[in-house]
């Protein structure tokens, strides 16, 4: 008969900087009890001929997006370290497992633009992280209200980029178009598991950090 070793403190530690070092150098990190991968909404589209100009904005566009997915692996990270209730754990990390899919179109998408990702992952990394745990230690009604707002925001950023995005740019879209989708059933079972309305001028913060983020990553 084998004993089963509880993880210790130190292996969550070690866990969460091996997440971080694998989504900030470009690899996904997911748990072994997770949803299975889901395939890349681009599969067969095929791009219209685009200019280079198009392509460097696609690929600008792109970045932003791998980065704000690099930022939310670190903010449900963060948030599930100190989050109260077992269920909101649980909860965010599954979602942060569904948003490795996200990572990872996002990741394959700049690849075949001939692009690489932001420079300042590290950073927005740990920057998100520090958000995520404060958020958390507010209780699990703010901690789902985070959720709530955040998914609120990236789905306006979302639909923004699909007006923006070459309209040759069939592959970028495909994936953004079932990102927004998920963004909004994330949003939703946070909203139908008790988050809290974030007060001002949180939500407006939110916001303006995230405008900083896609100023840097678009060119950086
Ligand atoms: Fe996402
Ligand atoms: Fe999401």
């Amino acid at each position: 008969m084998t004993l089963e070793r509880r993880p210790s403190r130190i292996d969550h530690l070690l866990g969460e900087l091996q997440h971080a070092l694998n989504t900030t150098s470009g690899a996904v990190s997911r748990s072994a009890h997770g949803p299975a991968p889901r395939a890349n909404p681009a599969g067969a589209e095929r791009d219209l001929e685009m200019s280079p100009a198009q392509i460097r904005h696609s690929a600008g566009l792109m970045r932003i997006n791998h980065t704000g997915e690099v930022c939310a692996q670190a903010l449900y990270l963060g948030q599930a370290r100190v989050a109260d209730s077992a269920e909101t754990r649980e909860q965010l990390l599954h979602a942060a497992d569904e948003e490795a899919d996200h990572l990872s179109w996002c990741e394959a998408r700049l690849r075949e633009l001939d692009a690489r990702p932001s420079l300042l992952n590290p950073l927005w990394y740990l920057g998100s992280y520090g958000i995520g745990l404060a958020a958390g230690l507010k209780g699990d009604g703010w901690n789902l209200g985070f959720v709530s707002e955040t998914e609120r925001q990236v789905e306006a950023h979302l639909v923004e980029h699909l007006d923006t995005l070459p309209a040759e740019d069939r592959r970028s879209r495909a994936i953004l178009a079932v990102m927004k989708d998920d963004e909004i059933r994330h949003a939703e079972h946070a909203e139908q598991h008790g988050a809290r309305r974030l007060p001002p001028p949180i939500p407006q913060l939110m916001a303006l950090s995230s405008r900083l983020m896609k100023a840097v990553a678009y060119r950086l």
